[in-house]
């Protein structure tokens, strides 16, 4: 399939005008944009054009006239319009919450498990923002040496929660930014951080792997910056992290990464990598565009997999 039928649904948020962007630099030609009522007949920037925004509902989705879909929208609204594109024939690519960890949907991070997208039915998920760069970054290390451990603490940006969230940073004076935990909190833990470690289990295949995960949002725009501290099975040197990362697809391996550096490009960025003073492992700080591979680059690199090897199709 060489032009696909594309809808961006979530198309006004923080990630689908992405989303947009990035498809439209892939040449893709055929793609429409939806979102709410509220923003149905308003326009969306496309290439050199816009696109018309079509309101997103479940009879809109399962007409059958899309052969993909990218969703981001919220877990609510994805439980309900993703399975209504499905029936109408579309391959989902979802971002939200709603089936990442659903037995037989695959969850999948193109560098890290790619081979699974294809054992999809009809949806894929594309994990947490948090989750997608700390894994680029496991993967290779646990290849070199195998992990025994992760512990991660994470400064996240605003964009991760929303085009409403980056408004809100916007309007504050500079110096009136906060860290917060804006997560819901199950016990001990927010959601975010038990996501991270549900979600790397699932796509690395370690179901019990150890891995304990502070995280707190800054007053950033665009960005997730992580120090992250690894043990591993076999010994491994800073040196020899440095190489194994530096091989590693979609992984950059830099001095002083900020989170302002990663903003606009496609990799991840790893640089600190020392041993850790504390422990037998190692410590490493690791930043990422949460809206790029984060979220609309990653879905859209799921996509393309699928398209080259022709499993468009439940
Ligand atoms: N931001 C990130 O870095 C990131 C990373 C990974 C995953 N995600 C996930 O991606 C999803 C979207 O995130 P976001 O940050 O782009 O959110 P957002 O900025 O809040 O955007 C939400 C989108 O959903 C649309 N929407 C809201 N209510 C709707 C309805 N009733 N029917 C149809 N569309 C509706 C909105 O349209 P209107 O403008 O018309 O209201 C808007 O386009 C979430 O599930 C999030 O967890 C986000």
């Amino acid at each position: 399939m060489s032009d696909p039928r594309i809808g961006v649904v979530g198309a006004t948020g923080a990630v689908g005008p992405v989303v947009l962007e990035l498809l439209a630099e892939r040449g893709f030609g055929q793609v429409r944009a939806f979102a709410s009522q509220r923003s149905a007949g308003s326009t969306v920037p496309f290439g050199e054009g816009e696109l018309e925004v079509e309101e997103a509902t479940e009879d809109a989705l399962a007409t059958g006239d899309l052969d993909l879909c990218f969703f981001s929208v919220g877990t609510t609204l994805s439980s309900h319009l993703v399975p209504a594109a499905v029936r109408g024939g579309a391959v989902c690519v979802d971002k939200s919450s709603a089936f990442r960890l659903a037995d037989g949907v695959p969850l999948v991070v193109p560098e890290v498990n790619g081979d699974r997208a294809p054992e999809h039915d009809g949806i894929v998920a594309n994990p947490n923002c948090s989750t997608i760069q700390l894994v680029c970054v496991l993967d290779p290390l646990r290849e070199a040496a195998g992990l025994r451990s992760v512990r991660i603490a994470t400064y996240q940006s605003a964009s991760g929660a929303g085009a409403e969230s980056m408004d809100r940073l916007r309007s504050l004076p500079s110096a009136e930014g906060d860290v917060v935990m804006d997560w819901e909190f199950d016990g001990d833990e927010s959601d975010e951080e038990s996501k991270l470690r549900a979600e790397t289990r699932k796509i690395l295949e370690l179901p019990d792997l150890p891995l304990s995960a502070t995280c707190a949002r800054v007053p950033v725009l665009i960005g997730h910056s992580q120090a992250v501290w690894v043990e591993t099975e076999e010994p491994l040197s800073a040196d020899q992290a440095r190489e194994a990362l530096a091989g590693a697809p979609g992984v950059r391996v830099a001095e002083l990464p900020t989170a302002r550096e990663a903003a606009g490009e496609d990799d991840v960025l790893v640089g600190r990598i020392r041993s850790d003073t504390a422990g037998e492992g190692l410590a490493m700080w690791v930043v990422c565009d949460n809206l790029r591979k984060g979220a609309a680059l990653n879905a859209i690199q799921i996509a393309e997999l699928l398209l080259a090897r022709q499993a468009l199709a439940a």
